[in-house]
């Protein structure tokens, strides 16, 4: 379900849920309010009796005539970005008093509102696609919001819905069931956002891959009847190419571990091992929307299942990749860097300046940095630092991670020019010095997103399963590298 947002200038005579976003700390009197006396009086009053500060995401609610109002803390000095946190509590109150409709008065300026906006309407979401809904579901469901504010607020809504829209598609592939997400689910999603934009798009099939010899990424393919891909969507801004940029996204679409199974705890949620490919296809999605200038970017996603039959790859196989080195495979559920390796060194024999690869690739990283942060692998602290500034700037946790030179030792093979796995400790990083072997001298990050791609629980604005994360932070970079 998705939750439309829309932007008026007046939100006189408003029904449902009327929320005023107020700072902290919260020193207002009831003539101060921008809405009907007699609400504000009871908000007001409430506000004092409930001792509310006006605190990121505090709030407090009384019945007006008809409809119900509410004040949302904005907190102190509000980042623009504190307000998808006011979002997410219009949303709970709303939900709380089954209201099917919430106006937002109070969001004064075009970032605050593009915020607000994607608060609304990443809150509302939820992926519902194969419940039955009943009448009271009908009856009870939240269906729009508005925000009241002038020209520079409408700009801003209007981008936040853009930009969240192409979040919800990144979660729509997340959460969608294995049965129906698989490989060429993902080309033919690729292929409507290509058209829907007027993006060029090639998806290589089986037989494409093994004439160009894509090795590593067709041995974890093998031990599936669903057809691997290769999906390659290529954006060309207006004006002067100022930077040519590839998004790589681990494309997994179910991740049983192959013959090193995994057992079936462990199996919970790897329909998800797509969120690196879900935040490849939800940028192109929010870049084909908001048509960023002066950059190329290239988006590609290599795509498998991770199954096991009597053709599936085997522990000890050696592959040589489409680079030409060759993997002694000790792991097969170590299959992400295997389809990354080659989906690296396709795109970087094509000369573009910087890459980033997005992935669900290790359990080790979640153990280093927990479930709400990413980590950000580089050959070059520059690159990282401005990708981590614009994770910062629109609040996508990355902490940056070492490259740890003699880790590479453990990635030595007898028999190849590499195998697949190190030890366990420092299991994230031995992964990313993997990956740096096929990206030559392109300046390249990897984010290893294990943890922050799917979600146990809802909290703030995030839904349970898949999230959508790595979206925003990538449209930012590109937004930003084609101004700079
Ligand atoms: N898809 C998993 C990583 C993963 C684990 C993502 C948990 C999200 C949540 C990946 O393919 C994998 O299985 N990695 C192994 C690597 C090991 C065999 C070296 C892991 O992390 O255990
Ligand atoms: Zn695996
Ligand atoms: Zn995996």
């Amino acid at each position: 379900m998705r939750l439309n947002v829309d932007c008026i200038e007046s939100g006189d005579g408003a029904a449902g849920l009327v929320a005023v976003v107020v700072a902290s700390p919260f020193d207002r009197s009831a003539a101060d309010l921008p809405i009907d006396a007699a609400s504000a009086e009871r908000l007001i009053a409430e506000a004092k009796a409930t001792g509310f500060t006006g605190a990121i995401g505090e709030s407090v609610l009384a019945s007006g005539a008809n409809r119900w109002v509410a004040l949302i803390g904005a907190g102190p000095a509000a980042k623009a970005t504190s307000y998808r946190r006011v979002g997410s509590a219009a949303v709970k109150l709303a939900q709380q008093v089954k209201a099917g409709t919430i106006s937002v008065i109070g969001a004064n300026s075009r970032s605050r509102a593009r915020f607000l906006a994607e608060g609304l309407a990443l809150s509302g979401y939820r992926f519902d696609d194969h419940i039955t809904p009943t009448e009271e579901d009908r009856k009870s469901q939240l269906t729009g919001a508005t925000i009241v504010g002038d020209d520079e607020v409408k700009a801003g809504t209007a981008i936040g819905v853009e930009l969240a829209e192409a979040v919800c598609l990144a979660r729509d592939l997340g959460n969608e069931h294995p049965g129906r997400c698989t490989p060429e689910f993902l080309a033919e999603t690729a292929r409507t956002i290509a058209k829907q934009h007027g993006m060029e798009i090639t998806v290589f099939g089986e037989d494409e891959l093994a004439k160009r010899g894509f090795n590593l990424l067709l041995a974890v393919g093998r031990g599936s009847d669903e057809p691997s891909r290769l999906i390659h969507l290529v954006y060309r801004g207006a004006g002067p190419i100022k930077k040519r940029i590839a998004i790589v996204g681990k494309g997994v679409t179910f991740d049983s571990g192959g013959y090193s199974l995994k057992p079936s705890d462990a199996q919970i949620n790897m329909h998800l091992d797509m969120g690196g490919a879900a935040a490849a296809l939800g940028c192109a999605d929010a870049v084909g929307r908001t048509q960023p200038e002066g950059v190329e970017v290239h988006f590609v996603v290599p795509s498998v299942e991770n199954l096991v039959n009597g053709n599936a790859y085997k522990v000890m196989e050696i592959i040589r990749g489409y680079s030409g080195t060759t993997v002694e495979i000790h792991n097969t559920d170590a299959e992400g860097r295997l389809i990354l390796a080659d989906a690296l060194a396709y795109i970087t024999e094509q000369k573009v300046d910087e890459v980033v690869d997005l992935a669900t690739l290790t359990g080790a990283c979640v153990v280093a940095l927990g479930e709400e942060t990413a980590a950000v692998f580089s050959n070059n602290d520059d690159f990282a630092s401005r990708f981590i500034s614009s994770a910062g700037a629109v609040d996508e946790a990355v902490w940056h991670m070492p490259l740890v030179d003699r880790i590479e030792g453990q990635l030595k093979s007898s028999v190849a020019d590499t195998k697949n796995i190190g030890k366990r400790w420092g299991g994230a990083i031995s992964a990313a010095l993997f990956l740096k072997k096929f990206v030559g001298d392109t300046d390249w990050i990897h984010v290893d997103l294990a943890g922050p791609a799917m979600a146990d629980a809802a909290w703030e604005y995030i839904c349970k399963g898949g999230t959508g994360f790595g979206v925003l932070a990538l449209h930012e970079y590109v937004t930003r590298s084609g101004n700079g």
